[in-house]
C-alpha cells in the first residue's frame, strides 16, 4: 500500500503547493510511483504543472461527487514520472454537495481503491481546516507541515495540531493511524537573523519532528510554476531542486524505517 501524505497548514503562502509539486517530482525521480492530488480550490498544483484547467475533462470534484471513477481522473505526466488528480475552482462548492454520511471520509473511500498502485500519494491541502483538509487528514497516513521561516510562523499551528489530534482519535476507533511526517521549514532567507531565529524556535518546539532539510528562499522555486514545471526539471541544479531531492530522500528513509 502506498503511503499517503497530506501537505497541510491552514496558513496560506507557506509553501504547501511548492512542496507538494516538488516533493512529488523528486520522489518520481527516485523511481517511486507517485500520485499527487490537488485538494485546493485555488488549484495551484494543477496550474503549477501546466495543466490547462479549461481543457480538463474531469477533476477531484467529480471523483468526490461520484460522477466518475477515481481511476478515470488521473493524468499521467510521463515527463516527470508523476500522476496527478487535478482540481478547479468548482471544488469550493463541494461542501454543500457532499453526502452527509460520507462528508469527511469521501476522499479516504476513493483513495483506498488505488493506493496499492502507488508508493506515495501526496495531497496538497487548502489554507483552512475545513471539510477538504479533514478529508485529506482522514485519508492520510501522515501529515507534512510546511512552516515559513517568518515572523509569527508558530501562529495557527496549535489549531492544526488540535485538528490532527481529533482526527487521530477518530481513526484509532478504526485501527488506523495518522502520524506527523515532519515539519518542513521553508523559504528561509539565510542572510537574515530573523529567519534563523524562526528555525531555532520551531526546532525547540518540535524537536526531532523537524526535517533536516530546510528549504531556502530561491528564485527558481518561485519561477518554475510559471513554466508549468517542478523546479527539479526547470532548474535541476538550483538550490531548491537539490533541497527538494534531499527532502524526498528523508521521506523515503522515514517510510523504510517504519
Ligand atoms: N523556496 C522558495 N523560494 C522562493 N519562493 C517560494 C519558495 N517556496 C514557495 N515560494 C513562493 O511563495 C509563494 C507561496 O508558496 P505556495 O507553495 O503557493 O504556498 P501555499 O500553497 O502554502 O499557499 C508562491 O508564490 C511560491 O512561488
Ligand atoms: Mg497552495
Amino acid at each position: 500500500m502506498g503511503k499517503i501524505i497530506a501537505i497541510s497548514n491552514q496558513k496560506g503562502g507557506v509553501g504547501k503547493t511548492t512542496t507538494s509539486v516538488n516533493l512529488s517530482a523528486a520522489l518520481g525521480e527516485l523511481n517511486k510511483k507517485v500520485l499527487l492530488i490537488d485538494l485546493d480550490p485555488q488549484a495551484s498544483t494543477t496550474t503549477s504543472l501546466g495543466i490547462n484547467r479549461s481543457l480538463l475533462y474531469s477533476t477531484v470534484t467529480d471523483v468526490l461527487l461520484n460522477h466518475i471513477e477515481i481511476e478515470d481522473s488521473i493524468i499521467h505526466l510521463s515527463d516527470i514520472n508523476v500522476d496527478v488528480i487535478p482540481a478547479t475552482i468548482e471544488l469550493a462548492h463541494l461542501e454543500i454537495k457532499l453526502d452527509i454520511d460520507d462528508r469527511e471520509y469521501a476522499l479516504s473511500h476513493k483513495i483506498q481503491r488505488i493506493a496499492h498502485l502507488y508508493d506515495f500519494i501526496v495531497i496538497d491541502c487548502p489554507p483552512s481546516l475545513g471539510l477538504l483538509t479533514l478529508n485529506a487528514l482522514y485519508a492520510s497516513n501522515s501529515v507534512l507541515i510546511p512552516v515559513q521561516c517568518q515572523y509569527l510562523a508558530i501562529d495557527g499551528l496549535t489549531q492544526l495540531l488540535n485538528t490532527i489530534r481529533i482526527v487521530q482519535k477518530q481513526l484509532k476507533v478504526n485501527n488506523k493511524r495518522l502520524e506527523i511526517e515532519g515539519v518542513l521549514l521553508t523559504m528561509l532567507d539565510k542572510r537574515t537573523k530573523a529567519g534563523w531565529e524562526i528555525v531555532h524556535e520551531i526546532k525547540d518546539y518540535f524537536k526531532e519532528g523537524v526535517f533536516d532539510t530546510i528549504i531556502t528562499s530561491n528564485v527558481a522555486a518561485q519561477v518554475a510554476p510559471t513554466y508549468g514545471l517542478p523546479v527539479t526539471t526547470f532548474a535541476p541544479r538550483s538550490p531548491a531542486s537539490k533541497l527538494y531531492k534531499s527532502l524526498a530522500k528523508e521521506v523515503v528513509a522515514n517510510n523504510e524505517r517504519r
